[in-house]
C-alpha cells in the first residue's frame, strides 16, 4: 500500500507547505529545568503532539510527519524506552477516535512492525480505521532511521535484480522512492527541529534533499499553535530553487 497524500487545502498550498516533518527535541531539557523525571518531559511532549496535530490542517498542512522513536533510541536506558512505548500506546488509544473524527489518516514509517505485538496490532488497527480520511495524513516515524530505510530499499531492489525482475540500469530515483516507507507521499517541504539543535539525526535523509531546515529554540513540550505559525512564516520567507537559479 502506498501513502498517497490527502488533497491540498488553500492555506498550505498558498505557502507551498504540503509536508511538514518535525524532529521533536527537548523533552529531557524541559523536564530537567523543572527538576522532573524525563518521562514528565515526554508526557508533556504528547500534549504538544495533540496541539500540533490539531493546528496543522488549519495551516493547510497535508502531511505531518513526527519523529517519535528513532532506530538509535534503543540505546536509551530500558526504563525510558518502556516509558516512550507506554506513551505511544496511550496516545493511540486515547486519540484514535478524535483523529478519525477529524479526518486524519494515520500512517507509520520505520521498522514499526518489529515493535511489541500489541503495539503492532494497535497501529494496524489505527491505519485501517483511518485509511479513507483525507483532511491530513499524520505519519509517525517509529523505530525509524533514514539509513536503515535505505538499506531495506537497496536489499529489496537487489533481490529483484538478482531474480532478473528488474534491470540494474532501470533503477532510478523514482524506482528507489517507490521502495521507501514514504512511497506515495510528497517530499517534506520543511524539516523543523525544536530545542535549537541543528542536526538531521538520521531523519528522512533521502526525502529531505530539498527541504527547508527550520530550527526553533522552543523546547518540544512548549511547542504550540503560535510556534507552528512562526515556523510556517519562516518557511514563507525562504526562496526555494531546487538546484536551479
Ligand atoms: C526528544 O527529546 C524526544 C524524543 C526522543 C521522543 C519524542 C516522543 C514524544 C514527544 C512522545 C511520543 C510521541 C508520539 C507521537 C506518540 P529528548 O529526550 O532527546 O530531549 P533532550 O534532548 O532535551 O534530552
Amino acid at each position: 500500500m502506498t501513502l498517497a497524500a490527502a488533497p491540498a487545502s488553500p492555506g498550505g498550498a498558498a505557502a507551498g507547505l504540503r509536508h511538514l516533518a518535525i524532529i521533536m527535541d527537548g523533552n529531557g531539557r524541559w523536564a530537567k529545568a523543572r527538576r522532573l523525571p524525563r518521562v514528565a518531559g515526554h508526557r508533556a511532549g504528547i500534549e504538544a503532539v495533540r496541539r500540533v496535530v490539531e493546528a496543522a490542517p488549519d495551516l493547510g498542512v497535508e502531511v505531518l510527519t513526527l519523529y517519535a522513536f528513532s532506530s538509535e533510541n534503543w540505546k536509551r536506558p530500558a526504563d525510558e524506552v518502556a516509558d516512550l512505548m507506554g506513551l505511544l500506546r496511550h496516545y493511540i488509544r486515547s486519540e484514535i477516535k478524535e483523529l478519525h473524527k477529524n479526518g486524519v489518516r494515520m500512517a507509520f514509517i520505520g521498522d514499526w512492525r518489529s515493535l511489541k505485538p500489541d503495539i503492532v496490532t494497535m497501529l494496524e488497527e489505527a491505519r485501517t480505521l483511518t485509511a479513507a480520511n483525507t483532511r491530513m495524513t499524520l505519519v509517525i516515524a517509529l523505530n525509524y532511521g533514514g539509513q536503515q530505510e535505505m538499506v531495506r530499499a537497496v536489499r529489496a531492489l537487489a533481490t529483484e535484480a538478482a531474480a532478473g525482475r528488474i534491470a540494474p540500469e532501470a533503477i532510478d530515483d523514482a524506482v528507489i522512492e517507490a521502495q521507501l516507507d514514504t512511497a506515495g507521499l510528497p517530499a517534506p517541504d520543511v524539516v523543523l527541529r525544536t530545542s535549537g539543535e541543528m542536526r538531521l539525526s538520521n531523519f528522512l535523509l533521502w526525502q529531505s534533499a530539498y527541504a527547508e531546515f527550520v530550527v526553533t529554540d522552543v523546547l518540544w513540550p512548549d511547542f504550540d499553535r503560535a510556534a507552528l505559525v512562526d515556523a510556517v512564516a519562516e518557511f514563507a520567507t525562504r526562496e526555494r530553487r531546487f538546484g536551479g537559479r
